[in-house]
Parts: structure tokens; C-alpha cells; sequence
């Protein structure tokens, strides 16, 4: 039967959870399971902002979080390749290991956040096309823009060529425009949304990775323009439970 958690239909029933932790990122942790290609990505419910200068516990932020499940199962059916093999649980979502680039691909439909703040252009403005941006992974530099030269002139990135940044780069568009959709059938503006991807093992080629959330999307009700997401963590607006917790509901 079609289940939109499950793309493969295979219910994965015989991977079983390792006690051997990957990765541990701020708000989520990659367990190793029995299959070298598959991982577990489990959402906590901690809430970092500002590079990790600001942080907090936000009760049930990891449940909500695993929107990323609905969000990526919605791609897989759009066709886009993404690490996304299944809902595991509450918190868990099954993928298939990745090697991520060290590049955020930031998209932006709606002027926010740093955009605002770096071109002095009021929160809220249309942008006449979607603007894209990259990030370099980078904590100890706090992720700076970079553009497309820095990345080649500099070969700042070991393995990474120009078709596979003009790849990511489509898949960025892609995603926005399946998800501008998706969302607006919600009453959700999509404003802006940060994206990884990555190389992946088992078949070899790149696909999206990483979680599509509250965490890393900027979302607005579209009738009062109330904010859904992480900024209500970053301004210390109140009310980030409620909100993420409002956004699975029109989700589900
Ligand atoms: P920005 O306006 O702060 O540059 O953020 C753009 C989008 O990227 C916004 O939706 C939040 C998301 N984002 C992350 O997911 N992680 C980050 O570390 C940053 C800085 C932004
Ligand atoms: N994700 C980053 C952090 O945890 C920044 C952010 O989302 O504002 O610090």
C-alpha cells in the first residue's frame, strides 16, 4: 500500500539501530545502524541560533522537526533525489549515508534575515527571481557568503567541481519552486530556506541531504504574515513551540 513515509516500500524492517553515533550536530544526531549505507538522523530538541551562541531547549522541537520527513517524502515523489529512505518514528528519519558538501545553498523568495540586514532593504520585499547564496561550512569563520570564484579560485573545497556547484544549484531551484507550492497550498509563505547536499555512497551520485524544517526554512502565514519558524527563537519572539507545532499540523 502507499505509504508517503515509506517511498520504498520496503519498510527497511531489517535495519536495526546502532549504538555508535556519526555525527552529532546542534539539533540532531546521525546513528550508524547494521547497513554501512543507511543512518538513523535523530531530532532533539535542543535550539541553537547565532552559530551556537545562543541556545535553549524548545519541548518537542525534535518531533516537530521531523516535518523534514514529510518535506523530503513530498520531494522523492517530485522526483528530486535526496537522501530520504523513510519515517522512522516521532524523531527519526531513516537516510542513506552522504558525504556532505560544505556548502549551505541558501534561497530566498522573500528579502529577510541577513539579506535585510547587509542591503538595508526592508523585511518582506518580493525578490523579482529567487535569489541563491553559498554559505562555506565553516564554524570557526562563522559560515561566510562566499561566491563561485572564491570556491574555484581558491579550491577551497577538496573533490568539488564547477558542474557538480551548477547541479546543486538546479536542484536548488527545483526544490524551491516544489516547495514554494507545497507550501502556499498550506497558507505558508515560503520566504527563505538554507539547503545541503551531499555525495552519496551507496549510489554514487549527489543528492539533497541534511533537514527541511522550521530549524531551516523561513515560513509566514500567508494572511497576517506571522512568523512560523526559528526566528521566533532568534528574536526572542515567544511562542516557537506553537508555531512549529503549527506548521506540522497544516503539514499533515
Ligand atoms: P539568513 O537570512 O540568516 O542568512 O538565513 C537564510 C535562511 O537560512 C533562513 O531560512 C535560515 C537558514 N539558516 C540556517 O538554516 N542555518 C544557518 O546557520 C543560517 C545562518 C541560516
Ligand atoms: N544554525 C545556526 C546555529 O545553530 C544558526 C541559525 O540557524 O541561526 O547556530
Amino acid at each position: 500500500m502507499y505509504n508517503p513515509f515509506d517511498p520504498y516500500n520496503t519498510k527497511l524492517s531489517y535495519i536495526e539501530k546502532k549504538n555508535e553515533i556519526l555525527y552529532s550536530g546542534k539539533a540532531k544526531t546521525l546513528f550508524k545502524t547494521n547497513d554501512p549505507y543507511v543512518l538513523i538522523q535523530h531530532f532533539n530538541d535542543d535550539a541553537t541560533a547565532f552559530n551556537g551562541k545562543k541556545k535553549d531547549v524548545i519541548s518537542n522541537k525534535g518531533i516537530y522537526n521531523n516535518i523534514s520527513s514529510i518535506i523530503f517524502s513530498h520531494l522523492h515523489f517530485k522526483n528530486i533525489n535526496t537522501h530520504f529512505l523513510g519515517r522512522l518514528n516521532d524523531r527519526e528519519m531513516l537516510v542513506s549515508r552522504v558525504d556532505i558538501y560544505p556548502i549551505e545553498v541558501v534561497v530566498r523568495n522573500i528579502v529577510a534575515g541577513s539579506l535585510s540586514k547587509r542591503l538595508g532593504i526592508e523585511e518582506g520585499k518580493i525578490v523579482n527571481f529567487p535569489i541563491i547564496e553559498y554559505y562555506y561550512k565553516n564554524d570557526e569563520l562563522d559560515d561566510p557568503m562566499v561566491i563561485s570564484d572564491h570556491i574555484f579560485g581558491l579550491g577551497l573545497i577538496k573533490d568539488f567541481d564547477k558542474s557538480t556547484l551548477e547541479l546543486i544549484t538546479n536542484l536548488a531551484y527545483h526544490v524551491n519552486y516544489i516547495l514554494k507550492e507545497f507550501f502556499e497550498k498550506r497558507n505558508i509563505l515560503l520566504v527563505d530556506m538554507k539547503l545541503e547536499f551531499g555525495f552519496e555512497h551507496n549510489r554514487k551520485f549527489t543528492v539533497l541531504a541534511d533537514e527541511i524544517s522550521p530549524d531551516t526554512c523561513r515560513l509566514w502565514d500567508m494572511t497576517t504574515n506571522e512568523k512560523l519558524d526559528k526566528d521566533r527563537f532568534r528574536r526572542d519572539l515567544g511562542g516557537v513551540e506553537e508555531s512549529y507545532k503549527e506548521i506540522l499540523n497544516r503539514l499533515l
